[in-house]
């Protein structure tokens, strides 16, 4: 065997999953969150910036719920809460049923067709309950092996449980596992779970991460088995 051959094959044995965040990762659907919670805002009464909103990406409906309340000095008994939850989650998903695949984010069926091609698993970790939907809508669901989102779990990220569960699913060790992520509380995620963290935004928002890419047009699985 070659030199190159040798080291091409240590790598390819060292990344053997890739774990997708949903929400800003796969698809632009962080916009329609905001929208959703803005409605939900001003009809309390307040309203929100995009700077706020960072910090409700990548955590739970309940946990994003309770932020925008404090942000307006609003408070609500949980059968309140569940009920303004629920409206939110209605009107999100009258944005979702509008989605149509050319909403998938731009690199992403490239990169994950050519993960397949060179034997790396790929899993969904989400906080979603709506992934799977989300999923159909856009058709991408085929492309996984395995989907960890919200209806699986019961800690939110920064703790790593559905990057964990994802590793589990896939059969890989975590240090195996590459997860791409928007959200500071999902590179958190990710490096709490001893996983290599790739950012999908902006070094300015995500320092935390291994790497940040601005899109998927400049991910490759040549340039992702030499991180
Ligand atoms: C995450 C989003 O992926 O899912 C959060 O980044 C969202 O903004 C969370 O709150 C839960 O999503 P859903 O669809 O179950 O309300
Ligand atoms: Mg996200």
């Amino acid at each position: 065997m070659s030199s190159t051959n040798t080291i091409q094959t240590y790598y390819m044995n060292h990344i053997k999953a890739c774990l997708f965040d949903l929400d800003g990762v796969i698809v632009d659907t962080a916009i329609y969150h905001f929208q959703a919670w803005r409605r939900l805002a001003n009809e309390l009464g307040f309203d929100f910036t995009e700077h706020q909103n960072e910090q409700l990406k990548g955590i739970s409906r309940m946990e994003s719920l309770d932020l925008i309340l404090g942000w307006g000095g609003v408070t609500l008994n949980d059968e309140e809460k569940l009920a303004w939850a629920t409206k939110k989650n209605d009107w999100y998903l009258e944005l979702v049923m509008q989605m149509t695949p050319n909403e998938v984010l731009p690199g992403v069926p490239a990169f994950l067709t050519a993960l397949r091609e060179s034997g790396i698993k790929i899993a969904l970790g989400s906080a979603s309950k709506n992934s799977k939907l989300i999923l159909e809508k856009i058709q991408m669901l085929d492309y996984f092996d395995a989907i960890i989102d919200g209806n699986n779990i019961n800690k939110s990220k920064p703790d790593p449980q559905v990057f964990l569960l994802g590793a589990e699913a896939t059969n890989c060790q975590p240090e195996e596992c590459a997860v791409f992520e928007d959200a500071v509380a999902g590179v958190q995620a990710a490096k709490a779970g001893g996983m290599l963290a790739i950012g999908v935004g902006s070094a300015d928002v995500l320092t935390e991460a291994d790497v940040v890419i601005a899109t998927f047009e400049e991910m490759s699985v040549e340039r992702l088995l030499a991180l």
